[in-house]
């Protein structure tokens, strides 16, 4: 798939998922987009395991209320180091954030859906601090975002954007020459 085409089509998908495994080549091309992705200072603080043994998935989604891509045959859990780059300056959040993207445009591109869930795993309730806990993940990691990957059962759907010129300026703020 043409770059700009995996950029415009993405969308964030959360219906059902066909019951057809990821294999892994394609798991892995995927965790590669997200290893390929900048990172300040190059500190390489993101991480990444993927879940696609269906007993583990199962425990996983298990913890998870309310649910989410409760038919996805995979999840790609993101992780996170708070390594810092100079002084005070720690890029983890942009760092993770450009490797999710990197992986969310892989997935698409190979004919797969996905949702960036953050939010709904790092609230109060600590579902991402669950799942970490119940995979004996080390303290000095944290789950940040649940990728989930499969073929999509239902016709994702676009995502309406603000206008381009709302938002988009050439030459100042406002500007359009
Ligand atoms: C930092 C971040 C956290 C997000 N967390 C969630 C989430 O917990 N649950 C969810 O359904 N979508 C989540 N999303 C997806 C956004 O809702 C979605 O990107 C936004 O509505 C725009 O839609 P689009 O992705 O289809 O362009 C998150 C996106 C970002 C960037």
């Amino acid at each position: 798939m043409d770059i700009f085409d995996a950029i415009n089509n993405r969308t964030s998908y959360r219906g059902k998922y066909k019951d057809i495994p990821v294999p892994k080549a394609d798991l892995i091309k995927i965790l590669e987009a997200g290893t390929a992705a900048p990172s300040g200072c190059n500190k390489q603080t993101t991480s990444f395991i993927a879940v696609d043994d269906k007993r583990l998935l199962a425990e996983v989604k298990a913890l998870i209320d309310p649910p989410i891509a409760v038919t996805a045959p995979a999840f790609i859990l993101v992780l996170t180091q708070k390594i810092y780059a100079y002084r005070d300056k720690c890029f983890n959040i942009q760092d993770y954030s450009a490797a999710i993207e990197n992986m969310l445009l892989a997935i698409k591109g190979l004919g797969y859906e996905s949702c960036w869930y953050e939010g709904h795993i790092t609230d109060d309730d600590d579902i991402a601090g669950k799942i970490a806990h119940h995979m004996g993940i080390p303290d000095e990691y944290r789950i940040v975002c649940i990728l989930p990957v499969g073929i999509p059962e239902e016709e994702p759907k676009k995502t309406s954007k603000q206008p381009f010129e709302s938002r988009i300026w050439f030459n100042g703020f406002g500007g359009n020459k």
